[in-house]
């Protein structure tokens, strides 16, 4: 299993914050946002990890975690030139996937829970994982069909359920096809919801719950969240 951060993105909702720098180079309590999903996939073998970053950020990233070595991963990094969405990451990671499986993970979420059997137990098809949220239209939510999931809509405007998908994705090499074969949606990006319906239509997506704590750093509020929930729950547990 290959590992990808995607931690391009542009942090609008944190600006000032992120006009000189990138939103998931911030601190998150003692450590720079990105620790954290690094430290997800780190925790559960994975030592092979692309970094997706913005061009004007690059440098910073290099500097930060280098090639790896310390940490006993192989880092590689690439420039997503524009933030074209969340499945752009697997046509800019194509060459690094390969015929592999890879777990994708977005910089600025923040996972309590240990997918270490999960992602050692993947085999093929796809695997996303869901939460429940207080405010479901924010994100691609999964609509189930008793404990079936029938569809994942991307920000629903009537509520279908309150499972929102979190941002660690799990899918074997045809994820490259798949997105290469998606259309931009209205909002002019390439949306993991519908890849997450390419597997789903097949019958291979499989949607897991996230039992623990899920944040996503993005706004001045979840980041402060995320600060405190740093401290007093994950500053003990991290690997790096
Ligand atoms: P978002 O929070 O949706 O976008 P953003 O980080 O640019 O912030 P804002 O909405 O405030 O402008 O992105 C979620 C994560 O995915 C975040 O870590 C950035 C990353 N991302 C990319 O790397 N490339 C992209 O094309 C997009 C859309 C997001």
């Amino acid at each position: 299993m290959r590992g990808i951060i995607l931690s391009g993105g542009q942090g609008t909702r944190l600006r000032p914050l992120t006009n000189i720098t990138s939103k998931q180079l911030l601190p998150v309590y003692n450590r720079p946002m990105i620790y954290y999903p690094l430290n997800t996939l780190l925790k559960a073998g994975i030592k092979e990890i692309l970094i997706i970053v913005a061009p004007e950020r690059a440098g910073d990233y290099s500097n930060l975690l280098g090639s790896g070595k310390e940490i006993g991963a192989k880092l590689t990094y690439e420039i997503q030139d524009e933030p074209r969405g969340l499945a752009d990451a697997f046509i800019i990671g194509e060459n690094f996937i390969d015929r592999e499986n890879v777990a994708m993970i977005l910089g600025d979420n923040i996972f309590e829970d240990d997918f270490t059997a999960e992602i050692k137990n993947f085999k093929k098809g796809g695997k996303i994982f869901a939460r429940q949220v207080p405010d479901p239209e924010r994100f691609g939510v999964v609509e189930f069909s008793g404990s079936q999931a029938k569809r994942i809509i991307e920000k629903p405007k009537r509520f279908v359920s309150d499972y929102a998908v979190t941002g660690l994705y799990l899918y074997d090499y045809r994820v490259v096809e798949a997105a290469k074969s998606l259309k931009p949606s209205a909002r002019g990006e390439l949306e993991i919801t519908d890849i997450n319906n390419w597997y789903l239509e097949k019958g291979e997506l499989e949607v897991a719950k996230v039992k623990g704590a899920w944040l996503d750093a993005g706004t001045f509020d979840s980041l402060l969240e995320a600060q405190n929930f740093a401290k007093e729950k994950l500053a003990g547990k991290m690997v790096i």
